[in-house]
């Protein structure tokens, strides 16, 4: 009998565990479920013996792979998968995915949720300002992007987009208009929104030669990962720029830097939160377990990464 780990620091809602046990009881599978595991050492011991395994922001590392014995692929339920350790996964021979597109809604309404939450004042009953008639930049067109963008077209913004790797049509057939470059987007928009994914080309590519181009009170959201963020030139920028604010779902290295010199300034979330739904996670925890029945049983290879 095949066995599988759902190994996640950040649990599943109750109704994808069991969806994705269904899937594992239908395929003859057994299912060992470690949730809020208080060191790698527990997740080791749980991995010693399993064929596959489910996670989301665990950092799969060599140490895990390794200590994976019979592990012939590992799923990130979720889109990024920069905490698994390709390298350790080529070395074993083990397959990796990931499941893009499954959380990607509940990202981009975050994204929403973060910018009424700075422009309403935080709830404060001051008064606050719009989204409508303001100019969104979309940084990176892919999934979470195009979500992005047809929410903002609700809100009645004028929509902007970069990404070299879409076809402009495509982007222009959603009613967005396709900017040519990185610089050009930064000083166009009013906000920008970030669903770049980190790897050694984007690490800190956000910087000041892009965050100086946005506008005095430009907003800049970080959906993405913190490690795209140029932070000591995001903090240039905050000093600079008396308006300038940065919402961001993984607050950043210098977050209490941030919080005692910019008040109002930021919203960080609690814990990293874009993709924790109860819908996020039965799309994406149920995809994976497909995925890797489908692996095991047919050796269907879609969604590999590595
Ligand atoms: C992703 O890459 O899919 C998101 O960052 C979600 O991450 P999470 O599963 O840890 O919430």
């Amino acid at each position: 009998m095949k066995t599988v780990l759902i190994a996640t620091e950040k649990p599943f809602t109750p109704a994808a565990v069991d969806g994705i046990r269904e899937v594992f009881d239908k395929a003859g599978y057994s299912l060992i479920l470690l949730e809020k595991y208080s060191s790698a050492k527990e997740w080791q011991e749980a991995a010693a013996d399993v064929d596959a395994m489910i996670i989301r922001s665990d950092k799969a590392n060599a140490d895990i792979i390794g200590s994976a014995k019979n592990l012939k692929i590992i799923v990130r339920a979720g889109a990024g998968y920069d905490n698994i350790d390709l390298e350790a996964c080529n070395q074993k021979g083990v397959v990796a995915m990931n499941t893009p597109g499954q959380n990607s809604n509940a990202v981009a309404e975050l994204a929403f949720g973060m910018m009424l939450y700075h422009i309403r004042n935080r709830f404060d009953g001051s008064s606050g300002s719009e989204l409508r008639g303001k100019k969104l930049g979309i940084h990176a067109y892919g999934n979470v992007g195009s979500f992005v963008g047809t929410i903002a077209k609700g809100f009645g913004m004028d929509v902007y987009a970069f990404d070299p790797f879409v076809d402009r049509k495509e982007i222009e057939d959603n009613g967005i208009r396709p900017v040519d470059s990185e610089k050009e987007l930064y000083s166009l928009c009013d906000f920008v929104s970030l669903h770049i994914p980190v790897n050694e080309k984007t690490k800190k590519s956000i910087g000041y030669e892009l965050l100086s181009q946005m506008p005095g009170n430009g907003v800049l959201v970080n959906t993405a990962r913190k490690e795209v963020i140029d932070e000591e030139a995001l903090l240039k920028v905050m000093e600079e720029r008396s308006g300038f604010a940065y919402l961001s779902d993984i607050a950043p290295d210098c977050r209490e830097e941030i919080e005692s010199r910019y008040p109002g300034r930021y919203v960080f979330t609690a814990k990293k939160m874009g993709a924790q739904t109860a819908e996020a996670n039965i799309n994406a925890g149920i995809a994976a377990a497909s995925q890797i029945v489908n692996f095991l049983e047919k050796g269907d290879r879609t969604f590999q990464v590595n």
